[in-house]
């Protein structure tokens, strides 16, 4: 594929950090990031630090998400937060079917395109997480498991719902454990979510970013954002100090 897509290297800081880490780990970021065309960087704190970290990038290029939204615009949902509140403070990204959301939470696929509408609806760019258990990948269901995941949400926004959005690849079985995909494994299942929306808009499909998350770290982001398909990263414990990070994003 010839097209050229910026790589993004996110940041999920997950239910981690306080008020002051959270200003110390992004005044990190904004001092050692590189100012390189084609890089991105996002960072998704917790909602509470969420305007603090907005206001501190103020005037620079450091993106600032949502870890999660609700599907609903307003109303009786405790606990709760909706795509105009993120947009209102400011964020630009949320993450949306995280495998924590999913696991945790009973999140299903149904409730997931949801979020995803609603993201999309708000204004906001929403960033699908698909991926498979360790279980589903030894018996054979990997690709399964990501075209059920995918085609909840293409059938409840269509193929159009993807032109300004992101797509996570997440293997459950990589996330914090210290095992990553094989670079081979992973850019496997990307061609295989490219291919999936190429099906339907191959302009689309060219141009729309996928992200690896698994235990991406200095020592292994290098090989896997050589891949073809990999169009950067979604990073949880590595995250959590600018070093990390940074050297993720100069692997990139
Ligand atoms: P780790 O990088 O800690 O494995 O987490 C990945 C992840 O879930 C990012 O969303």
């Amino acid at each position: 594929m010839s097209v050229t897509r910026k790589t993004l290297i996110a940041g999920n800081w997950k239910m981690n950090g306080s008020a002051a880490m959270a200003e110390s780990l992004v005044g990190d970021v904004l001092t050692g990031m590189p100012d390189q065309d084609g890089l991105q960087l996002l960072v998704l704190p917790p909602f509470p630090y969420l305007a603090q970290v907005i206001l501190q990038c103020q005037s620079h290029s450091l993106m600032v998400g949502a870890q999660d939204l609700s599907a609903e615009a307003n109303g009786a949902f405790t606990g709760d937060v909706s795509a105009s509140m993120l947009l209102d403070c400011g964020a630009s990204h949320v993450l949306v079917g995280h495998s924590e959301r999913r696991e945790l939470h009973s999140e299903d696929d149904q409730q997931v395109a949801a979020k995803f509408k609603a993201a999309l609806d708000a204004g906001l760019i929403p960033i699908l997480c698909v991926g498979e258990t360790l279980e589903q990948r030894d018996s054979g269901l990997a690709e399964a498991v990501i075209h059920r995941q995918l085609d909840a949400v293409l059938e409840m926004v269509s193929i159009q719902g993807f032109a300004s959005a992101i797509i996570a690849y997440e293997p459950v079985w990589a996330i914090g454990t210290g095992k990553t995909a094989r670079p081979d494994q992973a850019q496997e299942i990307h061609a295989l979510i490219r291919s999936r929306l190429e099906a339907q808009d191959a302009t689309i499909a060219g141009s729309i970013q996928i992200l690896y998350g698994g235990s991406m770290k200095p020592q292994n982001a290098a090989e896997l954002l050589a891949c073809e398909d990999i169009d950067g990263g979604l990073i949880g414990g590595a995250a959590l100090q600018a070093q990390d990070f940074l050297a993720i994003a100069a692997a990139a």
